[in-house]
Order: C-alpha cells, then sequence, then structure tokens
C-alpha cells in the first residue's frame, strides 16, 4: 500500500516535470550508484510546488591522479538554491611526476554544466616549488616551471581524517584564493590556500675560456624523474579511501 503510494507521488512528480530544467545528475559517492560517466547527458530535475522557482545545476568534481584512477569525486544535482550561495572555485594544481589535481565546485544558473578545460598554454620563465603530502608524509620539493596564468599555490585540504597538502603551479584565480581558504565544499575543507606570485627562473650562465659563450639552463621540470612513484603505492591505498 505503501509502496503504491509512493509510486502515485512519483507519477505526478513525472507529469510536472515537462519544460524543467535539465542537470547532469550522478554522484559518485552514492551507494550501488555507477561511477559518473564523462559525458553524462543532463536529466531533468524535479519540480514540486513546495520547491523555490529557482533551481541551478551544481557540480563539484575531483579529478586527481593521486589515487591511481580518475575521476574520484563526483556530485552533479538539481539544487534549489541561489548560486550565490554556493564558493565556486575551478583549479589545477600540477604535481610533481606530471601528477595533477584538479577541483571544480561549478553552479550553473538555469542551465546544465559544461566542462572545463583551460586549453593549451605557453610555458613561461617562472617557477614555484612543487610537492605533495599525504597526512603525515613528506612534502619532497623539486621546482616546476609554470605555465602562463598560473600562480604558486600551497594547498592543504582535508576530508575525514585524511589530509591533503598540494604545492606547485596553479591557474587558480586570485577570487578564488581569496574566498576558498577555510571553506568547505562537498566535505572538502581548504584550511589553507596561499597564492603567491610565480618567480622568475634565475638564468644560470655558465662561462668558458671564449666569454662570448653563455649557456642557459631554463627549466629543471621536464627532468624530474618517477624516482619516489614507486614509494607512493603504499599510500595509495590510504588515499582512494579519503579522495
Ligand atoms: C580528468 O582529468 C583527465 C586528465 O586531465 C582528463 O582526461 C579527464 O577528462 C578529466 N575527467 C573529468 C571528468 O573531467
Ligand atoms: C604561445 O606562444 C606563441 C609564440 O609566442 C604564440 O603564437 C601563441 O599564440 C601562444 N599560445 C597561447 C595559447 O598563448
Ligand atoms: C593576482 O594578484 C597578484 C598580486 O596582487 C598579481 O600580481 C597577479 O597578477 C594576480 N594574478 C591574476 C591571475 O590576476
Ligand atoms: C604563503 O606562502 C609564502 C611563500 O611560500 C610564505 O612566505 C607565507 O608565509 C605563506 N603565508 C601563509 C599565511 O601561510
Ligand atoms: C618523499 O621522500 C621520502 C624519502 O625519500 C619518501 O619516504 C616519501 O614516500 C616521499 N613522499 C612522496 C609523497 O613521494
Amino acid at each position: 500500500m505503501k509502496d503504491i503510494l509512493i509510486a502515485g507521488v512519483f507519477a505526478a512528480f513525472a507529469i510536472t516535470v515537462i519544460d524543467s530544467l535539465s542537470c547532469r545528475q550522478c554522484s559518485s559517492t552514492a551507494e550501488g550508484t555507477e561511477r559518473c560517466p564523462g559525458n553524462s547527458e543532463p536529466k531533468d530535475c524535479p519540480i514540486s510546488d513546495s520547491v523555490p522557482e529557482w533551481m541551478n545545476c551544481v557540480e563539484t568534481l575531483v579529478n586527481s591522479t593521486l589515487g591511481g584512477s580518475q575521476p574520484l569525486y563526483q556530485e552533479r544535482s538539481c539544487l534549489a538554491s541561489n548560486c550565490e550561495e554556493i564558493t565556486q572555485a575551478d583549479f589545477t594544481v600540477r604535481l610533481p611526476d606530471a601528477q595533477q589535481y584538479q577541483f571544480v565546485s561549478q553552479c550553473c544558473e538555469g542551465e546544465a554544466c559544461k566542462d572545463t578545460d583551460p586549453g593549451p598554454r605557453n610555458l613561461t620563465n617562472t617557477q614555484c616549488s612543487s610537492c605533495y603530502r599525504i597526512n603525515q608524509g613528506t612534502c619532497n620539493e623539486t621546482t616546476q616551471q609554470c605555465f602562463e596564468g598560473e600562480q604558486c599555490v600551497q594547498i592543504i585540504v582535508q576530508r575525514g581524517s585524511g589530509k591533503l597538502e598540494l604545492k606547485g603551479c596553479s591557474d587558480i584565480s586570485n577570487a578564488t584564493c581569496e574566498a576558498l581558504g577555510g571553506k568547505e565544499i562537498g566535505g572538502f575543507t581548504f584550511q589553507t590556500v596561499n597564492c603567491t606570485n610565480a618567480a622568475i627562473i634565475p638564468v644560470t650562465t655558465t662561462t668558458t675560456t671564449t666569454p662570448t659563450i653563455v649557456t642557459t639552463t631554463p627549466s629543471t621540470s621536464t627532468s624530474l624523474k618517477a624516482s619516489f612513484i614507486s614509494s607512493v603505492f603504499g599510500s595509495l591505498l590510504l588515499l582512494k579511501l579519503l579522495f
């Protein structure tokens, strides 16, 4: 009997669903649900007269290579809330050994959200110190050459009892740097968000017997090898549970 009532309620929803907002809707954390496919199609949001008129699409995404498989966390849903109440952020921190940590929190007013893509960029003559630290591990700092529009960040993000420190070049905006510190989004708490301008790479000149011949070494980022990849594997299982 109860089931019939619930079915009836859903049928009533189905009728009013016409012309409603469509959002991508999926959760990578909900039990029994598939991981969100890359291009999940928008689905109609339910509308009832108890729900306010303003309905928007919200998405939180963590796309991190540190967990071994991508993406590790996605929440996409309809939200009966004003976008101004949502802390929005979209940045990638580049880490040693071509690792990366992307965090996206977007609220799309009256339309389905789209994937964000920074596109191709040129390297600059600036650099940041880069490393990552899982819980109490060590941050093995290396030097990383930055792309156009990037600055240096130090971010400490906590989720449950897990803690991750990230340092490197990032396309994070100044507005996000200011807004994100201390905020909690989708269970991720940004304890520290420290942004600084990338430093100019010092040009080292080697003078030989002929003073006119100068050798410059502009970059060290490509010479970094996967020497500590193996040491990371021990932490992966733990990390997977947290991020
Ligand atoms: C996650 O990042 C990888 C590498 O940049 C990219 O190929 C993939 O499309 C991203 N996934 C999502 C869901 O954005
Ligand atoms: C990269 O630099 C080249 C040469 O300066 C320029 O033509 C090109 O537009 C730049 N690309 C981007 C994405 O800025
Ligand atoms: C961020 O702010 C710093 C310091 O005020 C400034 O030098 C830099 O150009 C800004 N970066 C961007 C991407 O606006
Ligand atoms: C931010 O980072 C800079 C450079 O690493 C450091 O000097 C400064 O103390 C940091 N600020 C905070 C508030 O952590
Ligand atoms: C940093 O280096 C130490 C010592 O080589 C190693 O034990 C640790 O796992 C490394 N940490 C990371 C995140 O690679």
